[in-house]
């Protein structure tokens, strides 16, 4: 997704502008931009990697360095496509006003027709180049920036994060939020405004969400929070509590692979103190739930997007076999628009890693409006979902940069067990299962280090398959949703068609795929339908089909029915999908590695879809 960085202050704004939107790459982007300001605005524009629009700065005779003022911008192309006129800072016809912006003005259309008429030169095909034109016209007609950007900002329907700049105005920068993240950075006569904290983190812990329909005015040294009513708002100055350290690629070729090899940690992480031995449950104080609240809940809706999904449909496992409260699993980008049956006594929980997913936000929103209880899951402390969420869990994963999801799926699988022990213990589960069962969940983290330790084995069969067109993945019950996950993953970052299916299903359709050149990865662990995979294996096999299975250390028979064995160690099977998901990441990653692809920026992804 797009992202911003906005600074001033002392220093010299191209260098750390350009610092911050190489912390925000990770995001996902197809061109750059840069606007600095002094009593003159200097805009400079390129199609691709950030890396063109240095060379491009660096080839330029003029000074840079006297600039404190700036804006910065990646694009990720939603209106026009990726170019250098389409990329942000877009400037105002008559070139005093920049700014970036990330959303979708969705009355763009209308607005471009009114500034046509008044005269205003349109000259890209974006939604967001409006704003400036906008802002401009406001601006000269109050002849004040900031009563200006409050009266444009009443005119424009969609989301937005934008921040401004005016020659008039040298010393200050405008910025708002309307559904795409901002935040505030407060150092020492200076100020950096992002998207994203990452960008922030180097200069300064301090920091300050912006919220939904909020401006900030700042200055160097000095900023001022506004609601859309020019209210001023006070707003808490708050901690972050990591450093640019723990987001560094630390040895690996990939953040990917980085973020698959720290799910031993990560995943000890999101249970740290939370797992209670004596009481057999875990304790989740963010919840915000009463005694009596767990009574009154009669069934639990599961909302998320893509991995997060797969999260919540194995939550949906975990919660109806141990807490015995039924439980459905909603898209949110279907919840949202659907009108959806709620009553008091359902408990909605709302999975992100982002914390910031625009259809997740909006199926948040929905269900509060409908007066549910809505409880947030997300990795990002401080997010627009665990701000407006009753209550939650935050997955403590660390900071994800690959954009696809590997340690934060992990991670909510871990908060869907607690959740569903949670429960489980407030209703029938026994102490005694309760025990038993944290027992197991303790050892879950050491257990994934030794299916990292299959690494070298799945870089052999992805050598195998790498030139595979199609994959088919197949699981049952819990297993299902991971095979799910392991088709999603393969397809996001190797361009692999992949499709994931319960096994069962694979008689309904998928069977009609089968031959030599497809291969087709059994979750088929030993459990008591082992014996109807191993009927589903032998079907694969009997027409050609190659068979990759994860299965259950000990299992000597399941060579005889498969091409390639992963195995994983015997545990629960409620409690397995932690480990199987790591086989299927790291066949992912290495199939997409030998075929050149870029693993942790694919084409077309982005890290956090803060638009429809
Ligand atoms: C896949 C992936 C996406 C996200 C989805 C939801 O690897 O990362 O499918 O899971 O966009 O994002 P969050 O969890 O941030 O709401």
């Amino acid at each position: 997704m797009c992202g911003i960085v906005g600074y001033i202050g002392t220093k010299a704004a191209t260098s750390v502008l350009l610092k911050g939107l190489k912390c925000l790459e990770y995001r996902g982007y197809d061109s750059s931009g840069i606007a600095l300001l002094n009593d003159s605005l200097f805009v400079c524009k390129k199609k691709g990697k950030i890396i063109e629009l240095e060379k491009e700065l660096n080839g330029l005779s003029k000074d840079l360095s006297t600039y404190t003022v700036g804006i910065a911008h990646t694009r990720w192309a939603t209106h026009g496509e990726p170019s250098d006129l389409n990329a942000h800072p877009h400037v105002s016809s008559s070139g005093k006003i920049a700014v970036v912006h990330n959303g979708i003005i969705e009355n763009f259309q209308i607005l471009r027709e009114k500034l046509a008429l008044k005269g205003f030169k349109i000259t890209t095909q974006t939604d967001s180049e409006i704003i400036a034109h906008l802002i401009e016209y406001y601006v000269d007609k109050y002849n004040d920036f900031l009563t200006g950007v409050f009266v444009a900002l009443e005119k424009l329907e969609g989301t937005y994060g934008i921040v401004v700049v005016s020659r008039d105005y040298p010393d200050r920068i405008i910025a708002a939020r309307n559904g795409s993240p901002l935040i505030l950075g407060v150092g020492e006569g200076e100020i950096i405004i992002a998207s994203d904290a990452s960008a922030i983190v180097e200069y300064t812990r301090k920091v300050i969400y912006i919220d939904d329909r909020e401006v900030v005015d700042i200055q160097r040294d000095s900023y001022q929070t506004y609601d859309l009513l020019q209210k001023q708002v006070e707003k808490p100055v708050e901690d972050i509590d990591w450093d640019i350290e723990t987001i560094g690629k630390k040895g690996y070729d990939h953040f990917m692979l980085k973020e698959i090899f720290e799910q031993v940690e990560s995943v000890k992480n999101t249970c740290r103190g939370r797992l209670l031995t004596e009481t057999g449950t875990s304790r989740l104080d963010g919840l915000n739930l009463k005694p009596e609240d767990f009574s009154e809940i009669k069934r639990i809706i599961l909302i998320a997007c893509g991995t997060s999904w797969h999260s919540a449909l194995i939550g949906e496992y975990l919660i109806e076999e141990y807490a015995r409260i039924p439980v459905d699993v909603e898209y949110a980008s279907e919840f949202r628009y659907k009108n959806p049956i709620l009553t008091k006594s359902d408990l909605v929980i709302v999975i992100s890693q982002s914390g910031e997913t625009a259809d997740t936000l909006a199926a948040l929103r929905e269900a509060k409006q409908k007066g549910v209880k809505v409880l947030g899951v997300t990795n990002i402390v401080g997010s627009t979902i665990a701000r407006e969420s009753d209550g939650g869990v935050y997955l403590h994963a660390g900071p994800e940069i690959g954009v696809a999801s590997t340690k934060a799926f992990s991670s909510q699988v871990m908060v869907m067990i607690m959740i569903a022990i949670h429960f489980a213990r407030r209703k029938d589960m026994s102490l005694e299962s309760g025990q038993v069962l944290i027992e197991k969940i303790e050892k879950l983290p050491q257990l994934i280090q030794s299916m990292l330790d299959t690494a070298g084995d799945i870089k052999n069969i992805a050598e195998i398959y790498k030139n595979a067109s199609n994959f088919l993945y197949l699981g049952r019950g819990v297993q299902f949703p991971v095979a799910l996950e392991g088709a999603l993953k393969l397809k996001e970052i190797s361009y692999i068609h992949a499709e994931g299916y319960p096994a069962a299903e694979m008689k309904h359709g998928p069977i009609a795929l089968i031959d030599e050149n497809l291969p087709v990865v059994f979750i088929a662990l030993k459990d008591s339908i082992y014996g109807k995979i191993v009927s589903n294996m032998q079907e694969v096999r009997a027409r050609g089909g190659k068979i990759i299975a994860i299965a259950t250390e000990g299992d000597n028979e399941i060579s005889n029915y498969a091409d390639h064995v992963i195995f994983v160690p015997d545990v629960d099977r409620m409690l397995s999908p932690i480990l199987t998901v790591v086989p299927l990441q790291l066949l992912s990653y290495y199939i997409a590695v030998m075929r050149g692809c870029n693993v942790d920026q694919p084409r077309n992804l982005a890290k956090s879809v803060t638009v429809e």
